[in-house]
């Protein structure tokens, strides 16, 4: 079969970094997820596939599975309460979470760029009209009309995106669309200020030059006080409660050193 070649901008690129994370996860013993999806994509890729496996270490593997294990996690719990609930994929990329997590009922929405959209119908087209795809900016929040009703549940996941934009634009979203979606709770990651150093290094290492971390933060109690509509849920520190399995010794210093310093967390807040 064809490989499909891709052209993509300096930050939508980076969607390259948790879909090969996923399929290499795949591939370990143990492994976090089973995303057999993932490995099935990144295959139809022509992308450099030895450079990218090569530069990214076992610690990014696990970081960007981790996020990805965590948000499926609370998917699952939002559906279990929800079953006729809406899910909103913020910047999916090639994410292939609907394939991880869906109980048959829900309905799925995956936003992002069009150009990333471009190549994820190319790839990924929609598999059932309980899915649609939403070829906007995150800022045009038009995409708030394309959901409708969310009197069923909305859970929004915005997974490897707020941290590239600056705090003022991250403020700006949040409180925009908070009143406009009360009942609503999203997960993002976020990373401190320390992290973004390392996670910003793994990034170039994986010939991501161009891509610039820019918001970094560290008590989501910042967030409540930029709109009364926001509630914390929890804050989950990466890395917190993962299954044991046969990491490098190298790698568990990494994630104790990442937990320690609360270099990367996940977020879970509610609207109200
Ligand atoms: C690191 S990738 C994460 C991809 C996906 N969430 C995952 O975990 O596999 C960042 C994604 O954010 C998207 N993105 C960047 N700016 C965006 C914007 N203004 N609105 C929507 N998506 C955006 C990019 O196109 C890219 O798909």
């Amino acid at each position: 079969m064809e490989k499909i070649k891709i052209n993509l901008g300096r930050v939508q690129e980076t969607l390259l970094l948790p879909l090969v994370s996923r399929a290499k996860e795949t591939q370990y013993k143990n492994p976090l997820l089973n995303d057999t999806k993932a490995v099935e994509l990144f295959e139809q890729l022509d992308v450099d596939k030895k450079k990218l496996l090569r530069n990214i270490t076992e610690i990014g593997v696990h970081g960007l599975c981790y996020r990805a294990y965590k948000m499926d996690e609370a998917i699952h719990e939002f559906l279990q309460k929800h079953p006729n609930g809406k899910i909103l994929d913020i910047g999916a990329g090639l994410d292939t979470t609907y394939y991880r997590c869906d109980n048959g009922k829900a309905l799925w929405y995956d936003l992002d760029l069009p150009d990333s959209i471009a190549l994820r119908k190319q790839v990924l087209p929609e598999p059932n009209n309980r899915i649609k795809y939403i070829a906007k900016s995150m800022l045009d929040y038009s995409w708030i009309d394309d959901i409708g009703d969310i009197s069923n549940g909305l859970f929004i996941t915005v997974p490897g995106v707020l941290p590239y934009f600056k705090e003022e634009d991250v403020k700006i979203f949040l409180s925009t669309i908070a009143p406009k979606l009360k009942g609503a709770e999203i997960m993002f990651d976020v990373i401190s200020n320390f992290g973004k150093f390392f996670v910003d290094m793994r990034i170039k290492r994986a010939g991501m030059k161009e891509a610039h971390l820019e918001w970094a933060i560290l008590d989501p109690k910042i967030i409540t006080t930029w709109s009364k509509h926001i509630e914390i849920v929890r804050a989950i520190k990466f890395f917190e409660g993962i299954p044991k399995s046969n990491q490098r010794i190298s790698t568990k210093v990494a994630m104790r050193f990442n937990k320690i310093f609360d270099m990367t967390q996940l977020f879970h807040l509610r609207f109200v």
